[in-house]
């Protein structure tokens, strides 16, 4: 048997509200209508199309303009979306604070855990109604992120000369509001590295339905634990702005790299860890 074919569908954050035009050169638009599903419309159209010949579906998780708040992403809807679209993995970009001293403003990471503080969104697709999903679903969270798509992002960061921190705890908190100092502090010494809005439910969700799911996180402020600092929406979008020519140039690269490996294996591991009840 021939090894599968990968399509990888990407996922882009804050400042990648428009990533088609970034990344792909020639493409296919499919409209979110087109693209809706049993959990509703995604957050953006779907742009089809190949980098270095491998496929990939774009796809901006708030929506053109970043319309849609965290909380109201339906995670759901763009998580189905993909997979229906034939995605075998997603790459997911984010922008999001920083709670370490070792980590900067503008710096990569790859995280390889969550602490998960969501509380108002729809996190799993298991929840019986529907006859896709059916049954009782208890996927394990470790490892959180794909470990080998993770490594392949470090592998392509290194090969452009970009600095990526490999491995970090990123904290999911509801929003839209920042977290208060305490919180802040609270979260370091939970062992949070970075904090961020939206990696949960996607990641889980991206489990539950059989894709391998990676993400590159990008520091674009500290929170508010340290002194003189406190992160402001308008910060968050203007440094990760200032570096989407990077974002872009990491995301490509790493397809390409993905593209280049049989991932049959982790494939085949994936959807064995997902267990049914019924
Ligand atoms: N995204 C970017 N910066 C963030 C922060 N400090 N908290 C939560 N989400 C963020």
């Amino acid at each position: 048997m021939g090894r599968r074919r990968v399509k990888i569908g990407i996922i882009g954050g804050s400042g990648l509200e428009d990533p088609a035009n970034q990344i792909l050169k020639s493409i296919t638009e499919i409209n979110r209508e087109d693209a809706k599903n049993e959990f509703g419309l995604p957050s953006s159209n779907l742009y089809l199309g190949t980098i270095s010949g491998v496929d990939v579906v774009l796809l901006s998780r708030h929506g053109p303009g970043h319309k849609v708040s965290p909380t109201n992403v339906n995670y759901r809807a763009n998580i189905e979306a993909l997979r229906i679209a034939g995605c075998t993995h997603i790459l997911a970009s984010a922008a999001c604070g920083s709670l370490s001293e070792s980590i900067d403003r503008g710096q990569f990471v790859i995280p390889d855990s969550f602490i998960d503080r969501t509380i108002h969104r729809k996190n799993t697709f298991y929840d019986g109604t529907s006859e896709y999903y059916s049954g009782v679903c208890h996927v394990p969270m470790e490892p959180a992120f794909d470990p080998h798509m993770s490594t392949v992002i470090k592998q392509a960061a290194d090969k452009l000369g970009i600095s990526i921190r490999k491995g970090g705890t990123l904290v999911v908190i509801e929003g839209p509001r920042f977290s208060s100092k305490a919180e802040s502090n609270m979260y370091r010494l939970w062992g949070g590295h970075l904090i961020g809005m939206t990696a949960c439910p996607e990641a889980c969700l991206a489990k539950e339905a059989g894709m391998l799911y990676a993400l590159v996180a990008m520091a674009t402020d500290y929170d508010c634990w340290k002194e003189n600092e406190c992160v402001n929406a308008n910060e968050v979008v203007k440094i990760f702005k200032s570096n989407v020519s990077k974002v872009t140039k990491l995301l490509v690269q790493t397809v390409e790299l993905i593209g280049q490996q049989n991932w049959d294996q982790q494939i085949d591991d994936l959807h064995v860890s997902i267990i049914l009840f019924y």
